[in-house]
């Protein structure tokens, strides 16, 4: 056994020491290094988490912002159209108002005529003016209930003249049959006939249009509780998917000769009623229009 003088064993000791010391402060040091670089990633990932929130915060209130200003334009636009419909509406209805009078007139007049053969061309001539009379009347009938204050004014009417007078609007092509049902607790109804006739004029023109190759549409009313029914169901086209989520808005149509209000109508004179409108529709199958009034 060796034995160090005691200025070795110090000199030993406080080599000993200093490297414990050493690879103590080594140890600590990696320790600190490793908790840093855990909190720096911890902080870059939040701030990127940060970063994509903003983003996408950002991208929300753009979309936001888009959607306001769009709505912003339909809705200046839509004044524009209540607008010009009124004006126009107004100034066709006089002369329309005057050709109605005077075919009236002359229809009177022709019975005078001697020749049944230039009667009979005659009379369906002023059948066809009648139609088209009527078909403009239509458009500005929409053009003045899509741009008027509505107060309607409600009383007691019969209910078989009502749908049988709106029907009676309606040219109804002969390859088209009409299915008329009135429930028996509905004799009288207590609404604006004028509405109602609107209503249902738009919603059998809407029928008969989608059937051009002739079908079936059936008219309902129905006492249901505290609430009339009105149904008018046909065995058209039916409604494509695209066109469903937009059938209320102005200017939707999908037809050549279309002007997309008669809905736009319905919606307005029904909710004037305090009613609601709801449809059902299957492409290749069918339509029904549901209107449910305040009894
Ligand atoms: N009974 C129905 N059957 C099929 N499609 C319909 C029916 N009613 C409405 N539609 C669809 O809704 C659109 C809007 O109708 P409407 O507001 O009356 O305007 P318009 O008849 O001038 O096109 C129509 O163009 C049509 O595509
Ligand atoms: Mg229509």
């Amino acid at each position: 056994m060796v034995i160090l003088p005691s200025s070795e064993k110090t000199t030993i000791f406080t080599v000993l020491f200093s490297l414990i010391f050493v690879n103590l402060i080594g140890i600590v040091s990696a320790w600190q290094l490793h908790l840093y670089r855990r909190k720096s990633f911890q902080d870059l990932s939040k701030r990127q988490e940060l970063q994509t929130e903003l983003e996408q915060y950002t991208k929300n209130l753009e979309s936001i912002v888009a959607e306001r200003i769009e709505e912003l334009k339909a809705a200046e636009q839509l004044t524009a159209i209540g607008t010009t419909a009124g004006m126009v509406g107004h100034d066709i209805r006089n002369p329309l108002t005057t050709m109605t009078a005077s075919i009236y007139l002359s229809k009177k007049k022709l019975e005078e005529l001697s020749n049944d053969k230039i009667k009979e061309t005659l009379r369906k001539n002023f059948e066809v003016i009648e139609e088209q009379v009527k078909y403009i009347n239509k458009i500005v009938s929409d053009l003045k209930d899509y741009s008027r204050p509505l107060h309607p004014f409600i009383q007691e009417i019969e209910t078989y003249a009502l749908l049988k007078e709106a029907l009676d609007s309606v040219k109804i092509p002969d390859n088209v049959e009409v299915d008329l049902h009135i429930d028996e607790r509905l004799i009288k109804l207590k609404t604006d006939a004028g509405y109602v006739k609107r209503i249902l004029i738009n919603l059998l023109s809407n029928s008969v249009q989608a059937m051009p190759r002739g079908g079936k549409i059936t008219l309902e009313a129905i006492a249901d509780g505290n609430k009339v029914r009105l149904n008018v169901k046909d065995t058209g086209q039916g409604i494509p998917d695209d066109v469903k989520t937009k059938l209320f808005k102005p200017l939707i149509t999908t037809k050549a000769k279309g002007q997309g209000l008669g809905l736009v109508v319905v919606k307005r004179l029904v909710e004037a009623l305090g009613g609601t409108v709801t449809f059902e529709s299957e492409v290749g199958r069918g339509t029904k229009f549901t209107v449910d009034l305040p009894a």
